[in-house]
């Protein structure tokens, strides 16, 4: 398997987990900005679960299997899960922003292996999930200012 492949498929596994952390963090958010967090919250998820199967499908473009089991995506991740309780507006903001800053930084190996590759395609499509993460780490950081 390709080092590109490989980073793509661990970026399928944590998208999978992140798309479920964000949502603890959607249900369970608490706060007088409730609302604003809570839709904050799914907007990521949204973006994530398309780039779930926009990467996924990538994998198989190239020719290969990405990982398609909750089990296998729980032996990869490197996302650590959050438990079941109350979590503050600026804890969910601080959650919410190391979790997206490190899908950034994996995405943004994986574009740059892909276009030692050559493979153009793969870095259009990481170009720009790089570049949603980057005014979603805005957002969040104007927030937390
Ligand atoms: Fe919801």
């Amino acid at each position: 398997m390709s080092k590109t492949i490989e980073l793509l498929n661990q970026f399928v596994a944590d998208l999978y987990v992140s798309n479920v952390k964000f949502h603890n963090l959607h249900w369970n958010v608490t706060g007088e900005r409730f609302k604003e967090v809570h839709e904050f919250a799914e907007e990521l998820y949204d973006m994530l679960n398309e780039q779930y199967d926009e990467v996924a499908e990538r994998v198989k473009m190239l020719d290969a299997f990405p990982p398609a089991s909750v089990k296998s995506y729980l032996e990869m991740t490197k996302i650590t899960e959050l438990e079941n309780r109350d979590y503050a507006i600026k804890e969910t903001y601080e959650l919410l922003l190391e979790n997206l800053k490190y899908l950034q930084g994996l995405a943004t190996d994986a574009r740059n292996l892909a276009d030692e590759a050559g493979d153009f395609a793969t870095v259009a499509m990481l170009e720009d999930i790089v570049g949603a993460y980057c005014k979603h780490i805005w957002f969040i950081k104007q927030a937390l200012k």
